[in-house]
């Protein structure tokens, strides 16, 4: 069995990640240092898949701490790097928290998967922000278009990342590399034992909407009815994360058996959904009563967006399309089992 090295393995997206490689046949070997989840996950994990995956508690910059990894595990073949900050107003508060975590631990990876693993067959978490706001004649978007000043910190340190990557690829002839771009990843394991787990008061939508249905909130605030789209509202491409995680195993799989050198892919459905629809999508699938109002645009909001996921289904054979109910149904589950 081929190991694969999962960086930031405890959280949202590297969880749901975990189960579907092992369940593909992978072994597994998962770090984090649990400052965005909690132990907790590995439990979740091991009961989906009704055994413990290889875990080790580790700060990606902290090179020395990382390199006990590949000690204990020369056998690493692949690696996919989710650990990174991720809180986009976080970033514009704190740019040089946002730089020195995500690019360093990113460096640190590069570096001994280059020179210490069995293979260095990489993959990048990235995501949709390094487009910035496309122009409506631009949608859906395709992995040719070209970037624009980056929205944040945030944005930038994927901006930046993806450089450091593709230029490490043109220096080390042994380094492969294929770069996710995620749309808006929603949704929980059909299991509810793993989710995501946001910090506080939730900024994304689809938590902020389960957290009121469960009354943990007392109303959403729909931002903006006044954008240039059918409903008024923005839109997004909502992908669930199930979908999403399926899609690593695939590029890992790819990597693994064609040695593709450099690769990018959108991940999403191609299907641009607003706010409304989503809301009334997770009122038609749960039967849950929403409260929400009409509230002032969010600074910084990019109008609509969706993915041109074509390169992805064709290369990777791959395609996101549980339908939306299904999507919104195991996120209210996963909020309900919080609860309990
Ligand atoms: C979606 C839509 C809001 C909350 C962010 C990051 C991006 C990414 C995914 C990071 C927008 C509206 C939201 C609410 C609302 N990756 N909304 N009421 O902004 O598209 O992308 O998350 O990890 O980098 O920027 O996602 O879920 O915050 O918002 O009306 O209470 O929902 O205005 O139109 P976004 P989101």
């Amino acid at each position: 069995m081929k190991r694969v090295l999962l960086t930031g393995a405890t959280g949202y997206i590297g969880s749901h990640v975990a189960v579907e490689l092992v369940n593909a046949g992978y072994d597994v070997i998962g770090v984090d240092n649990f400052s965005n989840s909690t132990p907790a996950v590995l439990g979740g994990i091991g009961k989906i898949l009704g055994k413990n995956i290889d875990f080790m508690e580790v700060d990606c910059t902290d090179a020395n701490a990382f390199a006990k990894v590949f000690d204990r595990y020369p056998d690493i073949e692949a690696a996919i790097h989710f650990a990174a900050y991720k809180a986009v107003g976080e970033s514009v508060a704190q740019p040089l928290k946002y730089f020195r975590n995500n690019l360093h631990s990113f460096e640190n990876l590069v570096e001994l998967m280059v020179t210490r693993g069995k293979g260095a067959n990489i993959v990048f978490s990235s995501s949709a922000t390094v487009y910035g706001q496309p122009a409506l004649d631009e949608l859906p978007i395709v992995e040719q278009q070209p970037f624009q000043e980056a929205s944040s910190p945030y944005a930038r340190t994927k901006q930046m990342a993806e450089g450091i990557l593709k230029d490490c690829v043109n220096a080390y002839p042994n380094l492969n590399a294929t770069v996710l771009r995620y749309f808006n990843p929603i949704g929980a394991h059909p299991s509810a034992l793993i989710g995501e787990l946001p910090n506080g008061v939730p900024n994304n939508l689809v938590p902020f909407i389960t957290q009121t249905a469960a009354g943990i909130r007392e109303c959403l605030s729909v931002f903006g009815n006044d954008y240039n789209t059918p409903d008024g509202s923005c839109i997004r491409d909502y992908i669930y994360v199930v979908d999403l995680a399926k899609a690593h195993v695939k590029a890992v799989d790819k990597m693994l058996s064609e040695g593709a050198r450099w690769n990018v892919y959108n991940l999403g459905t191609g299907k641009g959904l607003s706010v409304l629809e989503l809301v009334n999508a997770f009122i038609r699938a749960t039967g849950v009563e929403l409260k929400f109002r009409i509230a002032e645009r969010r600074p910084g909001d990019v109008e609509q967006y969706w993915a041109d996921p074509s390169k992805a289904n064709c290369e990777l054979g791959w395609s996101a399309d549980t339908p939306i109910e299904e999507v919104l149904l195991s996120a209210w589950r996963w909020q309900q089992g919080l609860k309990g």
